[in-house]
């Protein structure tokens, strides 16, 4: 039997245009529209570039090498999604927040669903390792009100820049991180170390390609937080030392204005002792504000 063809057969000209009539009969709408408009785009992008067939096949076995590194450890399309800013793309076109709401950046993938719940003001560093920090601040709604009960998690590297999942028997399980909870007044605190600077895991295929386009893996200092809150948005976001030597080139694109907190080293004796410390701190303050859901 013979068929009409939908937009006549495939040439330079209307290639994506004919591939597109050939999903016409998709019984999934969401995901035809999605293809056709990669594939609109892809066709655009080869024309523009007008590969060879040598770095058409270049391009494949990128990609290949790319699924091939992933493991249930290692997901190296993320990290491809992450240095190509599309990871960064879709938080901010899913988090448009009114304003005067705190801004989100990426999860990343060292958070832990199970930390423990401390009590206010508590000590997250387990190793005793690194220069000492407490943090503080208050959870408030856009009207500037302190949010009761809202629910802080966070995590952060220790001071060589690596997550406690990454050194599992050398930094104790659940090193640098916890979840509080606020009370009626808002406010937050807690203590830890300063956090370092770190590289995305690097000695994969999206490594090498951040090598050949000349950039680096860091990311600049940070500290993560998941916020929740009954009646508001859940906020997933960092805060970064703006001091941080990489902070104008994290290599995922997490960095906002807004997102910059201050870390200023204490080394005044009687505020050291109010603090509890014995030695100079980093007094880090942040407030975070929800956005009503
Ligand atoms: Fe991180």
């Amino acid at each position: 039997m013979t068929q009409v063809h939908e937009q006549g057969y495939f040439t330079e000209e209307n290639s994506a245009e004919v591939v597109a009539a050939r999903n016409a009969n998709a019984s999934n709408e969401r995901l035809r529209d999605c293809v056709n408009i990669l594939v609109k785009h892809i066709h655009a992008a080869v024309k523009e570039m007008e590969p060879t067939q040598d770095e058409w096949f270049e391009a494949i076995m990128f990609l290949t090498r790319t699924g091939q590194t992933c493991n249930d450890w290692r997901q190296e399309f993320i990290l491809l999604s992450d240095v190509t800013g599309v990871s960064m793309l879709v938080d901010a076109i899913n988090n448009r927040k009114p304003s005067g709401a705190s801004e989100s950046t990426v999860l990343g993938p060292f958070h832990v669903e199970d930390a423990p719940e401390l009590p206010m003001g508590a000590d997250i560093c387990l190793d005793s390792k690194g220069e000492p920090m407490l943090v503080r601040g208050r959870i408030l709604d856009t009207k500037g009100s302190p949010i009761d009960s809202a629910k802080i998690d966070v995590w952060q590297a220790n001071d060589e820049g690596f997550y406690d999942v990454q050194q599992k028997g050398i930094q104790p399980d659940f090193n640098l991180r916890g979840v509080f909870r606020t009370g009626p007044d808002g406010t937050y605190s807690f203590r830890a170390v300063k956090p370092k600077f770190y590289p995305i895991p690097d000695d994969g295929p999206v490594g090498q390609l951040l090598t050949r386009l000349g950039r680096h893996p860091y990311r600049p200092a940070h500290l993560h937080y998941i916020i929740e809150a009954e009646g508001f948005d859940r906020l997933v976001t960092h805060i970064f030392d703006p001091d941080d030597p990489y902070i104008h080139s994290d290599a995922v694109f997490g960095v906002k204005e807004s997102l910059m907190a201050k870390f200023d080293l204490i080394e005044d004796p009687e505020a050291i002792r109010a603090a509890g410390f014995d030695r100079p701190f980093y007094l880090v303050e942040h407030d975070f504000v929800l956005a009503s859901s």
